[in-house]
């Protein structure tokens, strides 16, 4: 095959780990800039222009797209739809689970167990959100936020009322949420490809840390998933359409809870916490649906 990895960067560890593993299953592989693609709209000849040729008979896409970028990124991966060309994660998906809002009300509908979750933007009614959610402490989440930045936990109603008043004032979308205190500052990562659970990890947050992003200097380490876990990873995945996710799950005496889908995750974490080549399946994934 030939196989397209849109990424902005090649030194990424996870365009690395992909691009090793389709070489070493003889495909031909190309890292792609989404940013620097030209998409080229003509009656029944869609055309994409890279760095002075158009990329022709590409076999497969692995988009790596960034949230900054996501509406140039999918545009990209439509065309490539258009040109009849399979991408590990559709446009459409992509779009679904990028907007945190929407992909909770998707999951709500699907019947996925989520920390209840009150969006307003109106600041008058801040007293019954935050009874809503359960009252203080609740978690308060910037709706534009990534890596844990934007996600603040209110120890009592008075700070939730500031925190919400001055995200409003900011004119920046808030959803409150319920605290899900017995999840202990951990959260449960399981990786997902064309329908099958390829890896599971727990990430802890430092101590004293509610939050548990890698990024924020937590640790991951390896799991194994109840069954319920599972087919909540399992059951997201598909309400959101995604051919690759990374469900994100909080572990609660309801069992578990989505807080978020995610349609570019990372590699790097999940292959040093499992031990397991997550790159292949990736490319197998590719290899099954392109025959
Ligand atoms: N309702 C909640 N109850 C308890 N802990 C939570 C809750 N929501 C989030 N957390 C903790 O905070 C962390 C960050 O939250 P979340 O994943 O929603 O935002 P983010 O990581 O900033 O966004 P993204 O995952 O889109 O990059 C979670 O991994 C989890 O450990
Ligand atoms: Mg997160």
């Amino acid at each position: 095959m030939r196989i397209v990895i849109l990424s902005r960067n090649p030194n990424l560890y996870s365009t690395r780990r992909l691009v090793e593993a389709a070489q070493k299953r003889k495909h031909e592989v190309l890292v792609v800039d989404h940013l620097k693609c030209n998409i080229e709209i003509e009656k029944k000849s869609p055309k994409i222009f890279y760095k002075g040729e158009y990329l022709e008979n590409i076999d497969a896409i692995i988009p790596r797209i960034g949230a900054s970028v996501t509406f140039y990124g999918t545009a990209v991966i439509r065309q490539f739809e258009m040109m009849k060309v399979f991408s590990a994660v559709s446009s459409q998906a992509l779009v679904k689970s990028r907007d945190k809002l929407s992909s909770l009300q998707i999951l709500a509908r699907a019947g996925v167990g989520l920390p209840k979750t009150v969006f307003t933007n109106y600041t008058k009614d801040v007293e019954h959100v935050v009874e809503s959610v359960g009252g203080a402490p609740l978690i308060l989440k910037l709706l534009e936020g990534t890596q844990g930045l934007g996600v603040v936990l209110a120890e009592t109603k008075n700070a939730a009322t500031s925190v919400l008043e001055a995200f409003n004032g900011l004119g920046a979308r808030v959803i409150a949420q319920e605290f899900i205190k017995e999840a202990g500052g951990a959260d449960i990562r399981a990786f997902v490809v064309d329908g099958k659970i390829v890896g599971a990890m727990k990430r802890q947050g430092k101590e004293g840390e509610f939050r548990s992003n890698l990024h924020r200097g937590g640790n991951a380490t390896v799991i194994e998933l109840t069954d319920e876990e599972e087919k909540t990873a399992l059951k997201a995945t598909k309400a959101l359409g995604l051919g690759v996710a990374g469900v994100d799950m909080l572990q609660s005496s309801k069992g578990p809870l989505v807080l978020e889908v995610n349609s570019s995750p990372g590699l790097e974490g999940i292959e040093t916490a499992t031990g397991k080549n997550i790159a292949k399946e990736i490319i197998r994934y590719l290899e099954i649906h392109v025959e």
